[in-house]
């Protein structure tokens, strides 16, 4: 039984119910439908509206219906409701009869529909938060179990200088704690019940918003009516978050793609989240990671069609805005799916040691210390950059780090050079210079680890 029946003589064309109908999509949203009756009826007894017996039968109806949606049991297949709002309330009155046609009473389906994906984004978020954890504590332990392999950091895709692989994870530790925080910003921005705005213009009915919005788990009422129906920048905040961790994911599986391939070598990736080649016998392709890359588009997709859905539109609600919800509700599920493939990856990697060390060493990153090797030894530094030029030229054509050269090698540029020239030419020492809040120093890593570690286990 459509809702709005009484206006109208003629039935709705099959090709307008394929244009019109949400059911297919909203009916994920039914545990939050069910939930806001439940609540609404508690108000409109409040109000005067249901004597506390009706309340009473229509609670207990809902509940039931609650407890099938929660279980997956309710029945979508043959309804011919066109959303999730028509389908609980015919499925109400299929139980209770005449008094379920009661409970919109004061209500619209404008706010009610605010307030179902309000609660149904707000649920998700919690999923999501505890997802993006997931992702932090799986680099975490990453980091803890590499804090003594040493690889090329990169600048233009160019070996630039060498840092800890610790460093890398927790690179990536550092922009999904903003991802959290994003998600809770935007959590503290959607935390506003729409429900007792009515179609636009606020209900008529004297039911308490700010209990409602305290049952419903909103920290107050919207306080605009013609805003809360028609706004869904809380759609949008969570398409941004998704955006954002998104791309974040998609430089941390580029990274590891690379990491990966042949030419690096630097990491390993388990069998369990690579494939192979129906052709070529050799290959293990890092598909869940060209996945986490590859599905940015879609999710920066929704992002885009929503904004443009959303732009120009007049106040108040507009059949546009039920276009708010696949692409969100794909968003989030390939959000989640892709936190949660990247712990299984990131679980699976194996670095090898001794290919990030090789790796490093060939970029002649320690010419530099070689330089202030004999400025401590009394050469100008003028100078000494050009003998440790000569030094790099001649190492580069024996195939060799720097540290390679024999001490009788390295004379033939300068003669001050001796056996101590060694431990300044290790990567450690290199790296371990940098020990400077946020560097790659072995100190600040190692503090960098234990702060993670606090972050994961405060959660
Ligand atoms: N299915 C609709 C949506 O998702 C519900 C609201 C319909 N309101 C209305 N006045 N037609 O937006």
């Amino acid at each position: 039984m459509a809702l709005w029946g009484g206006r109208f003589s003629g039935g709705s064309s099959n090709m307008f119910r394929q244009v019109n109908d949400s059911i297919g999509f909203d009916q994920v949203m039914a545990s939050q439908d069910i939930f806001g009756s439940i609540i609404w009826s508690r108000a409109l007894q409040g109000a005067g509206v249901l004597t506390a017996d009706e309340q009473t039968q229509l609670e207990a109806g809902l509940q039931s219906l609650l407890d099938q949606a929660q279980a997956g049991t309710l029945d979508f297949s043959q309804t011919q409701e066109e959303d999730i709002h028509a389908f609980v309330e015919a499925e109400l009155t299929a139980t209770l009869g005449d008094i379920a046609r009661k409970l919109h009473t004061g209500r619209s389906r404008n706010d009610q529909v605010a307030t179902d994906f309000r609660l149904w984004c707000k649920d998700h978020i919690a999923m999501l938060r505890t997802d993006l954890v997931g992702v932090i504590a799986a680099l975490t332990e990453l980091a803890a179990r590499s804090q003594d392999i040493i690889f090329p950091g990169y600048t233009h895709l160019q070996r630039a200088q060498p840092v800890r692989f610790a460093h890398w994870a927790l690179a990536y530790v550092e922009m999904f704690k903003r991802d959290v925080s994003r998600l809770d910003d935007a959590l503290a921005r959607m935390n506003f019940s729409p429900l007792g705005c009515g179609a636009l213009a606020g209900t008529t009915y004297p039911v308490d918003r700010q209990a409602i919005a305290d049952q419903l788990g909103f920290t107050a009422p919207c306080t605009n009516s013609l805003d809360a129906v028609s706004d869904r920048d809380f759609v949008l905040e969570l398409l941004f978050c998704a955006s954002t961790s998104m791309m974040h994911i998609s430089r941390m599986a580029e990274d590891m793609i690379f990491y990966n391939s042949g030419e690096s070598g630097f990491i390993q990736l388990g069998d369990a989240v690579t494939s192979g080649s129906s052709l070529m016998p050799q290959k293990k392709n890092p598909d869940a990671l060209e996945l986490m890359r590859g599905k940015c588009g879609r999710v920066f997709g929704s992002l885009q069609g929503l904004l443009v859905t959303m732009k120009g539109l007049p106040l108040a609600y507009n059949k546009d805005m039920q276009e708010d919800k696949e692409g969100a509700m794909d968003a989030v599920t390939q959000w989640h799916i892709c936190l949660s493939i990247a712990v299984e990856v990131l679980d699976s990697v194996v670095v090898d040691k001794e290919r990030c060390q090789q790796a490093a060493q060939q970029g002649y990153a320690n010419a530099t210390e070689l330089a202030d090797y004999l400025v401590d030894k009394g050469i100008p530094f003028r100078t000494a950059h050009d003998i440790s030029g000569q030094a790099v030229v001649f190492a580069i054509s024996q195939h060799k780090p720097l540290e390679e050269l024999s001490v009788a090698e390295l004379q033939q540029f300068s003669a001050v050079i001796e056996e101590d020239v060694y431990p300044i030419l290790q990567l450690e020492y290199l790296v371990d210079k940098r020990n400077i809040l946020g560097g790659t120093g072995i100190e600040p890593v190692a503090q960098a680890v234990s702060a993670a570690q606090q972050f994961v286990a405060a959660q």
